[in-house]
């Protein structure tokens, strides 16, 4: 079996850095020799890693009774921080989904945390993360693997190959722009019981593992603006289960627990994390009429508000933030200075 070497993911932390993160050991055996006691102390793996595991309402699905992915360990997100919502429950919903139906999909609107719950869901199930952005002129090659070098001798799986022999989370970002090659490829293996066949190599029979699940996602409002197309009907009706996402505050409707994580990450005042907040809200609002070509995400708007806690004037900080964010055409941008300057008066 070839040799997986990835990078650890880290899942990015957004707004102020804290400190003090401790690693849980388990003790397997002791032993004591003369007078020599070595102690075996194993990293735990399971679904309790996660200092947020007992926020959500999880601990009957076990998505991999007594199996721990270690070879690919590595890829177990790690850090991620907590997903808020108004009581909509999406973390148990997917971590259901994946339990009774192995799959389920994310629809909603850029910047509402669909990626971020997708590795937060694996951390807190100890799964390991295979992501494939499908908007990225993703190729069969990338996904079911290659030859490289000269002669055939070097195969090397792709993404979803290696997914299907070591299991986890298959995490198709942007599912409706897939070219129809690679639909075409995936959809046997989406079946639950499907298999992969290798026909660019030997026609080995790739079977899924029995912990592979997949998530799928996609935004519905891009339409306008990047040409996404309708997701492949054969795709379509693989999945069971869908969920739509929003974001917490749009137009006059302003979340304070989306308030509160502000506050939370960027250490700044209530006043003007509500101010962050309402501009973010309105700007999302024209996002969803299209008027906007983005709306911003919590994420951005904490980034906004790190720079104001460090003394920057508002209007400048989010001149270097949403402003530019949102568009680098110049009447675009006017719109959304508007927009701040009706709050930050
Ligand atoms: N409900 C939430 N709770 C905590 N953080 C959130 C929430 N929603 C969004 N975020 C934060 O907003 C940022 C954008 O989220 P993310 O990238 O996951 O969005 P997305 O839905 O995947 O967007 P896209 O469709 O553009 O890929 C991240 O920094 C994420 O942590
Ligand atoms: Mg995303």
């Amino acid at each position: 079996m070839q040799k997986t070497k990835q990078k650890a993911v880290a899942y990015g932390h957004d707004g102020i850095r804290q400190q003090g993160i401790s690693k849980v050991e388990e003790v397997m055996s002791v032993k004591r020799k003369q007078n020599k006691i070595t102690v075996r102390l194993k990293k735990q793996r399971a679904m309790s890693k996660s200092p947020l595991y007992y926020k959500y309402d999880i601990q009957k699905y076990d998505l991999h009774p007594n199996y721990y992915f270690t070879e690919v360990e590595d890829l177990i997100p790690h850090g991620v921080p907590e997903y808020i919502d108004e009581g909509q429950h999406y973390v148990e919903r997917i971590v259901r989904a994946l339990y009774y139906f192995k799959q389920c999909a994310l629809i909603g609107p850029s910047g509402t945390g669909k990626t971020h719950i997708v590795y937060l869901v694996a951390e807190l199930t100890g799964l390991p993360v295979w992501e494939v952005n499908c908007g990225l002129q993703t190729s069969s090659y990338d996904l079911i693997g290659r030859f490289v070098g000269l002669g055939k001798e070097n195969w090397i799986d792709g993404q979803v190959t290696q997914w299907l022999r070591h299991g986890g989370i298959l995490y198709l970002d942007e599912a409706n722009m897939m070219k129809q090659d690679v639909a075409t490829r995936l959809n046997p293996v989406l079946d639950t019981r499907g298999h992969l066949v290798l026909t660019e190599k030997d026609n080995e029979i790739v079977p899924r593992h029995q912990y592979a699940y997949c998530i799928i996602s996609m935004n519905p409002f891009s339409a306008e603006f990047s040409g996404t197309k309708k997701l492949n009907a054969a795709f379509r009706r693989r999945m069971s289960v869908w969920i739509n996402f929003d974001y917490q505050s749009v137009g006059d409707k302003i979340s304070p627990r989306e308030a509160e994580l502000i506050m939370k990450r960027t250490q700044l005042d209530e006043e003007t994390a509500y101010k962050i907040l309402r501009v973010g809200a309105e700007m999302r609002r024209q996002y969803k009429a299209g008027d906007l070509p983005y709306g911003p995400s919590v994420g951005d708007l904490i980034h906004w508000g790190v720079l104001i806690k460090d003394g920057i004037n508002p209007k400048m900080a989010a001149e270097e933030t949403i402003v530019a964010l949102t568009s680098d055409n110049a009447e675009v941008q006017d719109d959304v200075r508007r927009i701040i300057e009706s709050v930050f008066v």
